[in-house]
């Protein structure tokens, strides 16, 4: 496995492939990533992750200083998953113009307005920048498949809308979201739980699965139904963001002609913010 930190590079070392399956990342990975590594691999001989922690994503009071980096354990696990290349590159690399801190002179994707919803109501310019980096990243990778999970439902759409509406040839596979025995959805987020919090935190699982059990047996208000998930995480301790019933093509709100859905939350247990969804057929 190679390891890469500059976009001259890792052009050079991709110059022979004819087919690339790439992994985006911002590291401190876990076996979710892993996950869709394994995935990759069913796609193209060579396998490249990225490690970087798009400073473009976080916003002013979010973890983007704390956010764990863990480069050499990373690079283990990725190693021993038959990883070909890790791209690692610095800030400067990804944004020459970055000057300590200021990105206003970097150029930006704005998404679709459904980058305001959900997670973007209440991380402004969240999704700008992620479709930004993946958009760089997709311009120094050139793959031909490109994996992500589908933990980030919201992310997922909205990649699959810049793919689509810059018509960039590539093919954008969305995997299963891997669980903890407790369902507890992966993230590298929860690293920052204690033990307690995390025997808490399927709560959020279970509510967004009791949404789904309630419509599977007919319920079909809505609204009711996310008001009283709210009420429980609330009852529960949590800070709830968002729990909302979707359309699973559209993120659109659910409407009753709409079979296809999906129920996505967020939630803060302490000042840790953990999201989920489950995508469900009614
Ligand atoms: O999902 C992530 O880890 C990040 O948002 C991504 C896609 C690597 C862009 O920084």
């Amino acid at each position: 496995m190679q390891i890469i930190n500059t976009i001259n590079e890792l052009r050079s070392a991709l110059e022979k492939q004819t087919s690339v399956a790439f992994v985006p990342t911002m590291g401190n990975l876990h076996a979710g990533h892993i996950q869709l590594v394994e995935v990759a691999k069913r796609h193209a001989q060579c396998v490249v992750v990225s490690i970087f922690v798009n400073p473009l994503q976080f916003g002013v009071n979010e973890d983007l200083a704390s956010y764990p980096r863990t480069l050499d354990a990373d690079c283990k696990k990725l190693e021993a998953a038959g990883t070909s290349i890790v791209f690692a590159p610095k800030v400067e690399e990804m944004y020459p113009d970055f000057d300590g801190g200021n990105l206003n002179q970097t150029m930006t994707i704005t998404p679709p307005p459904i980058a305001n919803e959900l997670c973007g109501a209440s991380r402004p310019g969240h999704f700008s920048g992620v479709a930004t980096v993946v958009m760089k990243l997709f311009n120094i990778v050139q793959p031909t498949v490109a994996v992500f999970g589908k933990k980030d439902f919201q992310q997922l759409f909205i990649i699959e809308q810049l793919v689509k509406q810059f018509n960039l040839p590539i093919e954008v596979i969305g995997v299963h979201t891997v669980r903890e025995p407790s369902s507890l959805a992966m993230s590298s987020r929860n690293g920052y739980l204690t033990s307690e919090q995390r025997n808490q935190a399927s709560q959020l699982n279970n509510t967004l699965q009791d949404i789904v059990n309630l419509v599977n047996s007919g319920a079909n208000d809505y609204p009711k139904l996310e008001q009283q998930a709210k009420t429980t995480l609330i009852q529960q301790g949590w800070l709830v963001d968002y729990i909302s019933i979707r359309s699973s093509l559209t993120l659109a709100p659910a409407k009753d002609t709409d079979s296809q859905l999906v129920v996505l939350g967020a939630a803060k247990l302490a000042n840790t913010r953990l999201i989920d969804n489950i995508e469900f057929l009614r």
